[in-house]
């Protein structure tokens, strides 16, 4: 393949948006029948096709085991849309949108499936328009990620011809340390070069995530206070009501740290302190938040217990209903040692952040929830109103990246009246209200920014291995037979053990309630 033909995207500039342009393609998903299909990939299309962003000629061929024919895969598919989209599913949309659904039963090991999977997928460019652009979707386990890259590259499907791409989006987890991840990358670089690549976080495609770069970098107020001077410290919390939901096959070997921290609420903690790229490049914008995951300043060994609190659910109650304690979860150990909640302090260890420390927590079967990051100015002086109290409430810029996306900001105003009584106030803006229209869901914008090859909403390599460089010593540390640090439980429906909370009193400093 052309590099060129890899990098056009088409870039339109309409007033003041920058976007790509979606190309015709074909997009093969393998795990077609899975939860994540069903769930988030079809419906993300359907929702696409719907807004109208979707070019009539993409054709969706679902990959997987089972025999079905193309009939069955478009009736399944519709039933878990009509379930699981963001818009109600409007018959005459679904009706066109079915017609670019297929099939292609074959095991995931067999190379006679890739063979005539290249046939049909010249024939769907044919007969459809497509170019002869593939983007082939991982939505499996990784233990089939090898098999089936292999395959695709045995079929000649990793290369695009002259004037067309072929790419690959690749679902977490990537790896689960940084020995795997390397061994991951390898193999997927045995048939993808990493411009054809695209390693999914959906946390990046959340409108609120994209947001941030806009809010530090659009406007002038913001960036001049947003460094070790003006901020006392930064919080950044992922926290779910949910339990583990059925997924403890995977789940009890990754626990919080490799589910959430190092992917999600790492690239979160990215876009917030990372340095202003020189242009919105992928890899400019890439480039930048590669240089925060290497400055966080790494745990050694001694001083893990002092900077990470690690939890796990016990019995409790959230909502007024009572919810089972994680050991007694379906298919999670009775004695399982798989943290549910993590709470981290962290140090970017540059001259922006010098000593402003950065606080992450993440958990299930929290009492509400919600993700957000809240930047915790420093006071004002001790003079003037000041002088009497031992300080004010701090200015604080909570970014909601869910629910109720938006942004508020903390600040003091006089009470109304004749006595001088200061109260900390609110200026709030909610996305709903102010642009009135829902955003997409993350998937859809992916989708999108893949199929238009635009590459910076997804991690690149050395990001997530810098990530794993990071989580490693926690993880290793956790494991020891001997002298690990604890595992605390504390009750569903609480907010963490009470250790992450002294995490943030030792230093004076509180957790910010959702
Ligand atoms: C996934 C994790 O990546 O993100 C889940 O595997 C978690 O455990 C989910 O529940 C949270 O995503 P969202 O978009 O629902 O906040």
């Amino acid at each position: 393949m052309s590099k060129s033909s890899e990098t056009q995207t088409n870039p339109l500039r309409e007033g003041l948006a920058t976007r790509t342009v979606p190309q015709a393609c074909s997009v093969v998903i393998f795990g077609a029948t899975g939860d994540l299909t069903m769930r988030k990939l079809i419906p993300a299309l359907y929702n696409i096709a719907a807004d109208g962003e979707l070019p009539p000629a993409v054709s969706v061929i679902g990959f997987a085991r089972r025999k079905k024919t193309d009939e069955e895969f478009r009736k399944e598919q519709e039933e878990s849309t009509r379930k699981f989209s963001r818009q109600a599913v409007r018959d005459e949309i679904w009706n066109g949108f079915a017609q670019a659904l297929f099939y292609h039963p074959s095991e995931f090991h067999d190379a006679a499936g890739y063979k005539s999977l290249a046939e049909r997928l010249d024939k769907i460019d044919r007969e459809r328009g497509t170019g002869g652009n593939r983007l082939f979707y991982l939505a499996v386990a990784p233990d089939q990620f090898e098999s089936i890259l292999k395959n695709l590259k045995e079929a000649g499907l990793n290369k695009a011809r002259e004037g067309s791409w072929a790419r690959v989006i690749v679902e977490k987890p990537f790896g689960t340390d940084l020995a795997t991840a390397r061994e991951l990358n390898a193999v997927v670089h045995n048939a993808f070069a990493e411009n054809q690549t695209y390693r999914i976080d959906h946390f990046l495609g959340k409108e609120t995530a994209q947001n941030i770069l806009v809010l530090r970098f659009a406007n002038s107020i913001f960036e001049p206070l947003w460094n070790s001077r003006y901020v006392d410290h930064v919080q950044i919390t992922a926290a779910e009501t949910l339990g583990v939901e059925g997924r403890a096959g995977y789940y009890e070997g990754a626990g919080a740290m490799r589910d959430m921290v190092q992917n999600h609420l790492l690239q979160l903690l990215c876009l917030v302190a990372m340095e202003a790229p020189t242009d919105l490049g992928a890899d400019s914008i890439r480039d930048e938040k590669v240089k925060v995951v290497k400055s966080l300043r790494r745990l050694q060994p001694d001083n893990i217990a002092e900077d990470v609190v690690r939890g796990q659910y016990a019995e409790g109650a959230i909502n007024g209903k009572n919810v089972p304690a994680y050991r007694t979860e379906k298919n999670v150990n009775p004695e399982s040692k798989t943290e549910t909640f993590v709470a981290l302090r962290l140090r970017v260890d540059n001259w922006r952040w010098a000593n402003v420390p950065f606080y992450v927590r993440v958990g299930k079967r929290l009492p509400k929830s919600g993700t957000e990051i809240s930047v915790h100015f420093k006071g004002a002086p001790l003079v003037l109103f000041n002088k009497e109290a031992t300080s004010l409430d701090q200015n604080v810029l909570v970014i909601r990246i869910q629910p109720d996306e938006g942004i508020s900001l903390r600040m003091q105003a006089k009470m109304p009246g004749t006595s001088f009584r200061i109260e900390p106030v609110k200026m709030d803006f909610h996305y709903g209200t102010s642009f009135g229209k829902a955003s997409p869901e993350a998937y859809e914008r992916l989708l999108l920014d893949a199929m238009s090859g635009d590459a910076t909403l997804f991690a690149r390599r050395d990001e997530v291995e810098e990530a794993w460089a990071f989580v490693d010593p926690i993880e290793n540390a956790w494991a020891q037979k001997e002298n690990a640090p604890p595992l605390y439980d504390h009750p569903a429906g609480s907010w963490g053990p009470e250790e992450a909370d002294e995490l943030l009193a030792r230093d004076g400093r509180a957790w910010r309630r959702l």
